[in-house]
């Protein structure tokens, strides 16, 4: 045979893309939801920092950094988590077969829906999601803990780090909350195939310049980044 299957197995797969960008839907939505959060209870701004200075004469956070959308990112994250288990178990498109947390049933090795098999509850689910959607966002608040230490006001761009920073704390709460979901699921969701990580690190620095030049015009957010 010209093309062993052997061979054909290292073939990069192109759907590992938008499962990327799917499998990291509950932080994005984490972090895109103090915007809304704030429109929902614009009376709760009580910042997380409690008003307090640094020794440099700064604020510690800022009053950009709030409790209600550190708690709003957590249902945030949490709802969508749920919502993407029962899209995808219910509409079983077949680029997204398995890509449901181990709701539908996790057999080991690829992904892949398998009834019967062991899986993840929606209440697990839930957890994971809004573990993740507050780790996220408490990634957040260090960014702007280090971007008052620099001098840099509230509100103010600080490319790359604006992008990354709930990228990795997105992660380190994905992972840290992975024990909830169904054995194994989450290690061969992100590692199975190296464009997964790829993608939540690269595609998300874009996504976040574009969600927030977008925000900007359509009026949510108050600058365009
Ligand atoms: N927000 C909030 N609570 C949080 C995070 C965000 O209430 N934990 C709201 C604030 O109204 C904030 C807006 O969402 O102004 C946009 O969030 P972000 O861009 O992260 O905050 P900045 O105002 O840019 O502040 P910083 O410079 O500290 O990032
Ligand atoms: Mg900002």
């Amino acid at each position: 045979m010209l093309f062993p299957s052997r061979r054909r197995a290292n073939i990069v797969d192109a759907l590992s893309v938008p499962r990327a960008l799917w499998l990291f839907l509950p932080a994005y939505v984490a972090n895109m939801s103090p915007v809304f959060s704030a429109r929902l209870v614009p009376g709760w701004r009580a910042p997380i920092d409690g008003g307090r200075v640094h020794r440099d004469g700064r604020r510690m956070l800022g009053d950009g950094k709030t409790w209600r959308g550190l708690a709003g990112g957590a249902v945030a994250g949490g709802v969508t988590a749920v919502a993407m288990a029962l899209l995808s178990v219910a509409l079983q498109p077949s680029w997204l077969d398995g890509w449901d947390f181990g709701y539908g049933g996790y057999a080991g090795g690829a992904l892949g829906a398998c009834a019967g098999c062991s899986s993840s509850d929606l209440w697990q689910i839930g957890l994971f999601g809004g573990l993740t959607g507050s780790l996220a966002l408490a990634g957040d608040a260090v960014e702007s803990y280090f971007k008052r230490r620099r001098g840099l006001e509230r509100g103010a761009p600080w490319i790359p780090m604006d992008q990354l920073d709930f990228v990795v704390f997105g992660l380190i709460g994905m992972a840290a909350a992975s024990p909830l979901l169904v054995d194994g699921w989450f290690r061969q969701a992100l590692m199975g195939d190296w464009l997964v990580p790829a993608t939540i690190v690269v595609g998300t620095i874009f996504l976040h310049l574009l969600v927030n030049r977008v925000g900007y015009w359509i009026g949510l957010k108050e600058v365009p980044w």
